[in-house]
């Protein structure tokens, strides 16, 4: 029998609900030499800002037992060159379905990047979990009349493509948070960024990122990530994509159980370039096991 593992969200068609976390797959280009990104669901580009930023000192990332830290700082060449090099670049090879993920450090920055991308992109993911820069980002994503007003202002500046919010870990109850992004119009969530960490070198006795805090990501946060999706997707009506700690296709069965509709994979590409490929291989024969015909099927219906 045939598998069928195509999703949709906000009716953009997805063949797969798999798809790389915005950071790790840079622009699209720098996995051609592995395998063909039009596998995957979903393209997620890093992380852009209205204008061009460098990203914090080094070191910017640091290994820890099954998981990474890392305080990259948003590096990225702003929009305006996403816009008018990176897109272009991109479309030139791969032809399925493109997340923006915005980040700014005032609602007005949010709402300039998102209105400038509206209608060249399929969905805006705006990002208001960064852990690591000192204005925004985060600070936006853990007060819910915050998040809401990022989320307005997104919506106000866009009337193509829908607003997907980045929620993030580090609040007492995220249900709130998202919630909040649903009743100030987000079209979905995505859940989670990462955790708040630090390692210190002992020899030393300095923090091991330059920036001293940074985020925690890796399959040690997937239970983390899974109650979240959980939580969420039992209190919003809107699609949920989940990611955190996903490292292979049982994880995105799980995932998708949990309430997701489609799924990222973060620093597992770090440490295994062919990941997503790995994943969407599996995926098919994984269903067969698991006797699921359409994988529509089973998205939210853990108890
Ligand atoms: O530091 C970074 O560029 C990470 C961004 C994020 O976690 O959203």
């Amino acid at each position: 029998m045939v598998r069928n593992t195509q999703v949709s969200l906000c009716g953009i068609k997805l063949k797969n609900p798999v798809m790389p976390a915005s950071g790790v797959y840079g622009f699209g280009g720098e996995y051609r030499d592995f395998y063909d990104p039009n596998i995957l669901g979903a393209v997620v580009l890093k992380g852009t800002t209205a204008r061009p930023r460098f990203g914090n000192p080094t070191p910017r990332v640091a290994e820890c037992t099954s998981g990474m830290l890392n305080s990259v700082g948003l590096q990225n060449p702003g929009i305006d060159a996403v816009i008018s090099q990176e897109l272009p670049r991109l479309r030139e090879f791969y032809h399925g379905p493109v997340i923006a993920n915005i980040s700014g450090f005032s609602v007005e920055e949010y709402a300039s990047c998102c209105g400038k991308i509206d209608g060249l992109v399929d969905i805006i993911e705006v990002n208001i979990s960064c852990p690591n820069v000192e204005r925004g980002g985060m600070g936006f994503g853990t007060d819910p009349e915050l998040a809401a007003e990022v989320t307005r202002a997104a919506k106000g500046a866009t009337a193509k493509t829908p607003v997907f919010v980045k929620l993030s870990p580090n609040v007492a109850d995220i249900t709130e948070i998202g919630i909040a992004c649903q009743e100030a119009g987000a079209d979905g969530l995505t859940l989670i960024n990462t955790l708040l960490g630090m390692r210190i070198d002992i020899r030393t006795k300095t923090p091991v990122l330059a920036n001293k805090i940074g985020g925690f990501s890796g399959s040690a946060i997937f239970p983390v990530a899974l109650r979240m999706v959980y939580e969420v997707s039992r209190v919003v009506h809107i699609p949920v994509i989940g990611v955190g700690g996903i490292s292979k296709a049982e994880d995105v069965i799980e995932m998708m159980m949990a309430g997701a509709t489609a799924v990222q994979v973060g620093s597992e590409n770090l440490r295994d370039p062919m990941a997503c490929y790995r994943i969407i291989e599996k995926l098919p024969n994984l269903m067969e096991k698991l006797n699921i015909e359409n994988l529509v099927d089973i998205i939210n219906i853990a108890e």
